[in-house]
C-alpha cells in the first residue's frame, strides 16, 4: 500500500470492552476523512462490519472525484461537463490511462494505436462459432476478453509503452463487442477499417451487412457517431463502484488484466449496476404495453416488490450529473434526427412524477446515468441486449486506469473477513447412520 503517512491529520479513539485503541485519521485532497483501521483487530480483537462496503475503502485513488450530495463528477480533476463538451472519447481514454490530457501529437498517436490494434486473431473467430445464437452478448464478451490472454502478451502496469497496450485492449474489446452482436444475429462479422475512427468503426461493424451497406459518413450516422462518443465519455470512470472493485479484487490476486476486466464485465452485467440500462428499456416497454400507466409502476416501486430501474444511486443524493448530460444528448438526437421514440415520452412522464413524489423525494432518488442512456442507445438502433456492452466500452479506460493505479500502489491481496453465523462444531455422522 502506498505510504499513507503524508495524509495523516489526526487520531481516532475507539473503546472496545476494556481496551482503548487509536487509529490514524487520513484526509484526501477533497477534505474528506477516513479512519485507517488496518490494525483494528490487532489492537482490539474485533473486526469492522460494513454491509456492502458502503462505508469502507482500501483505496487511495486520484482518478475520479465524486461529490454525490452536490452532483459533481470529475475525471482526474476535470469537470465531466467540460470533458463532455470539449473532449473526445479518445482524449478521455488517454486521460484515464496515462493521467493527463493528451497533446495533439499524443492523441494522434493514440488514435493510430487504436486503429493498428483493432483486429483480433483469426483463431478467435472459432470461439464465436461455439456460442448458441441465444447467447447474451455480455456472456460472449466476458468469455472472449478472458481468452485474449491466450493470444496476447500479459500486461504489466509499468510497461514503458502502456498507452499502446491500453489502446490495444480498448480497441480489441470494441471489435469483440461488435462481433458478439453479429453472432447473436447469426450475421457475418464486419472487419474494422483503418480509415474509420474508434466510434465510427464500432457503428460500422455493428450495422454494415452484405446486403445493406451502412454509410457511416452519412449526415445522420455522423450525428450518431458524435452522440455515441459523448455517451462513452459519461461512462469512462466512476470511483470504486461494483465492477471497478471486481476488477481490482481479481487484480489484487495478481491475475492478468484480461481476467480482471472480464470480472468487471460480469459485475457490470447485474441489473443493479450497468445492467440497469437494459432493465430500464424493458421496464419502459412493459409500461408502454400496460397502456403507459406510469402511476401503477410508481406505486409498485413503493411496495418494494419492484425497483424503478434507472433511479437512485449509492452516491448521488442529488441529480446524477451524467444523467443530466445524457438527457441533453437525447434532446439533441431527437431534434437532429427527427426520432419519434414513444419510450422517451414515457420516460419523461415517469421522471416528472418521480421527482414530484414524496416517497422518492424523501429517499433522494433521482434518475441515474442508465435512465436516459438506454433510450439513446435504442434510438441509435442498438438492440436492448447490447446496452450493457455499450457501458463496458465506455468504462474500460476507467477499469484499466484503476487497475494500473492499484498495481502501482503495491497492493495487498483483497481478503475481507467475516462474522461467522453458522453452527458450532458438529460431530460427523457416517453416511449409513444419517
Ligand atoms: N426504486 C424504488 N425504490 C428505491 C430505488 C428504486 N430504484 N432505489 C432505492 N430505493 C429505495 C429503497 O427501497 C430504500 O427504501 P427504504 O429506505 O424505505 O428501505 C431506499 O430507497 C434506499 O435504498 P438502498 O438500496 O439502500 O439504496 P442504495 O443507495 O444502496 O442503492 C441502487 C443504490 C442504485 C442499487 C438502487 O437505487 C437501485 O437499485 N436502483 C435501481 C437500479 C439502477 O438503476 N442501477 C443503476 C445505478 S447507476 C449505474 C451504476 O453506476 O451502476
Amino acid at each position: 500500500m502506498k505510504d499513507t503517512s503524508q495524509i495523516i491529520v489526526g487520531k481516532a479513539k475507539l473503546e472496545v470492552a476494556d481496551k482503548t485503541a487509536e487509529f490514524p485519521i487520513l484526509q484526501g485532497t477533497d477534505g474528506k476523512m477516513g479512519i485507517d483501521i488496518a490494525n483494528l483487530r490487532a489492537q482490539t480483537g474485533v473486526i469492522a462490519f460494513d454491509n456492502g462496503f458502503n462505508n469502507t475503502t482500501s483505496t487511495l485513488s486520484g482518478i475520479s472525484f465524486i461529490d454525490g450530495e452536490n452532483g459533481i463528477l470529475r475525471y482526474r480533476g476535470y469537470a465531466i461537463e467540460d470533458l463532455f463538451n470539449y473532449a473526445s472519447f479518445r482524449e478521455v481514454a488517454y486521460l484515464m490511462v496515462s493521467g493527463k490530457l493528451p497533446t495533439l501529437r499524443e492523441v494522434k498517436q493514440f488514435s493510430v494505436y487504436l486503429t493498428e490494434h483493432s483486429m483480433i486473431d483469426e483463431d478467435m473467430h472459432h470461439f464465436f462459432a461455439g456460442f448458441p445464437r441465444t447467447a447474451h452478448p455480455m456472456a460472449i464478451l466476458a468469455a472472449m476478453v478472458t481468452s485474449l490472454s491466450s493470444f496476447y502478451p500479459e500486461i504489466t502496469h509499468d510497461d514503458s509503452n502502456f498507452d499502446e497496450i491500453a489502446a490495444r485492449l480498448i480497441s480489441k474489446v470494441r471489435t469483440i463487442a461488435a462481433y458478439s452482436y453479429k453472432k447473436s444475429r447469426g450475421y457475418p462479422v464486419v472487419y474494422p477499417q483503418a480509415k474509420l475512427s474508434y466510434v465510427e468503426n464500432f457503428l460500422n461493424m455493428m450495422f454494415d451487412t452484405p446486403n445493406s451497406p451502412y454509410d457511416i459518413k452519412s449526415e445522420e450516422h455522423q450525428i450518431h457517431a458524435k452522440i455515441l462518443d459523448k455517451i462513452l465519455i459519461l461512462h469512462a470512470d466512476h470511483g470504486q463502484n461494483c465492477s471497478t472493485t471486481a476488477v481490482k479484487l481479481v487484480g489484487s490476486a495478481r491475475a492478468n488484466l484480461y481476467a480482471a476486466v472480464s470480472a468487471g464485465i460480469c459485475a457490470l452485467w447485474g441489473p443493479l449496476h450497468g445492467g440497469a440500462n437494459q432493465a430500464v428499456i424493458e421496464m419502459l416497454e412493459n409500461i408502454k404495453k400496460d397502456g403507459a400507466n406510469v402511476n401503477k409502476y410508481i406505486e409498485d416501486a413503493k411496495t418494494k416488490n419492484f425497483r424503478l430501474m434507472g433511479f437512485g444511486h449509492a452516491l448521488y443524493k442529488s441529480y446524477d450529473p451524467r444523467a443530466a448530460l445524457a438527457k441533453e444528448l437525447l434532446d439533441e438526437l431527437t431534434q437532429k434526427c427527427k426520432i419519434n421514440e414513444p419510450l422517451f415520452e414515457i420516460a419523461q412522464d415517469l421522471e416528472r412524477r418521480v421527482l414530484a413524489d414524496d416517497y422518492f423525494i424523501e429517499r433522494k432518488l433521482y434518475p441515474n446515468i442508465d435512465f436516459y442512456t438506454g433510450i439513446i442507445y435504442k434510438a441509435l438502433g442498438i438492440p436492448t441486449n447490447m446496452l450493457t456492452v455499450m457501458f463496458v466500452l465506455g468504462r474500460l479506460p476507467g477499469w484499466i486506469a484503476q487497475w494500473r493505479e492499484l498495481m502501482g500502489n503495491g497492493i495487498k491481496i483483497f481478503r475481507p473477513r467475516q462474522i461467522y453465523t453458522g453452527p458450532g462444531a458438529i460431530e460427523y455422522v457416517q453416511l449409513e447412520d444419517r
